[in-house]
């Protein structure tokens, strides 16, 4: 089935004599057994990404989500958390303990960079930042006790592509598990489990909810023991997703395909326009021809979402502020991946290791949503002109 139509179809009803197309809210704590003996034997039998035993270990929708994610990522399971962060933090957690080392693309999203450097390192796992560029090159960097490699890509804020498979390669070589943040991709983009990767993890708060009214994380596994323990990491700490939450990010996937691939075109015109004028020092999307990370996106992605960075010309503050305040069709936020336009400010460089970004002293990123890209055109067209004051 292609995936258009799984997005269609996956975590529906079976039709019965009276069904509905969508799947109610199952709002629990408690679910209750018919008997004592089904009591004590609830969380055995059937296969765990079934069975629902008590609202904070998950409930029928959450249940339908997961399902949902592990087809398109094709994996073996999917667990559901609370938050994008959470996903990423319950997938380290999982697989770390005392002693471990990990590695970590320098260009990770901030706060999972946060969770690395001062909870995991109070734990006592070492962290070390790697060049997203490495390619193969991971192997000078792996040690006996490096458990885990994570990538993202592209990276936040800064959007160098990564050399997944390379990376991969030489991770599972060395006996370590390889997790990616695949949010900007989402799995209709690039489907990380194809190249060598375990862990696929996705802020579905992103575009897979797409209305930008919740927060939702999924962790998907290649195998099933990669499952079970996720599962069981996330029950430990009492990560779970709300049903209405599941509910809502199930909805957003039947429309996440026309919805992304509308964005895309949008964001191709829009950066393109951007990085011609002479305002702009350069816009960050691999998309583009003339992103250094171009060729690895073309070899392995099959298409790209609508947020990326502007790095502006002027290093005026002031007058940044007076192109962003004065935007119509932009709200001012950090999410993304919602149906509206989105833009963010932010200070540089960000907090890195390896490879600090220090071209301007700040930066834009953009998120592009469903409007019309002649109307985006002209807001921005509009904001440029602002610059000069
Ligand atoms: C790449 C990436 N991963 C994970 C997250 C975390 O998602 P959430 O906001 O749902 O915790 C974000 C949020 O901005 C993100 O940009």
């Amino acid at each position: 089935m292609k995936p258009d139509t799984k997005l269609i179809t996956l975590g529906r009803p079976r039709p019965e004599r009276e069904s509905t197309i969508n799947h109610p809210v199952h709002r629990a704590s408690t679910i209750v057994s018919p008997d004592v003996d089904s009591y004590i034997h609830r969380n055995q039998g059937g296969r765990r990404q079934d069975r629902v035993s008590y609202g904070a270990s998950g409930t029928r929708n959450s249940r339908e989500l997961g399902h949902a994610i592990a087809d398109l990522e094709g994996g073996a399971g999917a667990v559901v958390t609370g938050t994008g962060l959470s996903a990423v933090t319950m997938a380290i957690a999982a697989f770390v303990a005392a002693g471990d080392h990990v590695l970590v693309t320098d260009s990770v999203y901030g706060p999972t960079r946060r969770f690395c450097s001062e909870v995991l390192g109070r734990y006592g796992v070492e962290t070390t930042y790697y060049d997203p560029a490495i390619g193969a090159g991971i192997e000078a960097l792996m040690r006996d006790n490096t458990r885990m490699v994570f990538l993202e890509a592209p990276g936040s804020l800064t959007f160098e592509m990564q050399d997944v498979p390379a990376i991969a390669a030489v991770a599972r070589a060395r006996g370590a598990i390889v997790a990616m943040d695949n949010t900007w991709a989402t799995p209709l983009f690039f489907r990380p489990l194809d190249h060598g990767v375990d862990i696929s993890i996705q802020a579905g708060t992103k575009y897979i909810a797409g209305h930008s009214d919740l927060v939702i994380g999924l962790i998907t596994c290649a195998t099933d023991e990669q499952f079970q323990r996720v599962a069981d990491t996330a029950n430990a700490y009492g990560d779970v997703a709300s049903p209405d939450d599941c509910w809502l990010a199930l909805r957003g996937l039947r429309t996440m395909g026309v919805r992304l691939r509308r964005q895309q075109a949008t964001a191709l015109e829009v950066t393109r326009w951007l990085a011609s004028r002479p305002e702009v020092h350069r816009v960050l999307y691999p998309a583009l021809e003339s992103d250094p990370g171009h060729a690895l996106w073309k070899r392995d992605f099959g298409g790209a979402s609508s947020l990326f960075g502007l790095a502006l010309a002027t290093t005026d503050e002031a007058a940044v502020a007076r192109m962003v305040d004065g935007l119509e069709l932009f709200r001012i936020g950090s999410s993304w991946g919602g149906y509206e336009c989105l833009i963010a400010f932010n200070h540089m460089p960000v907090p890195r290791d390896v490879v600090p970004w220090t071209e301007k002293p700040f930066m834009l990123r953009l998120h592009l949503g469903l409007e019309d890209p002649e109307d985006i055109i002209a807001d921005l067209a509009a904001g440029l002109g602002r610059l000069a004051g």
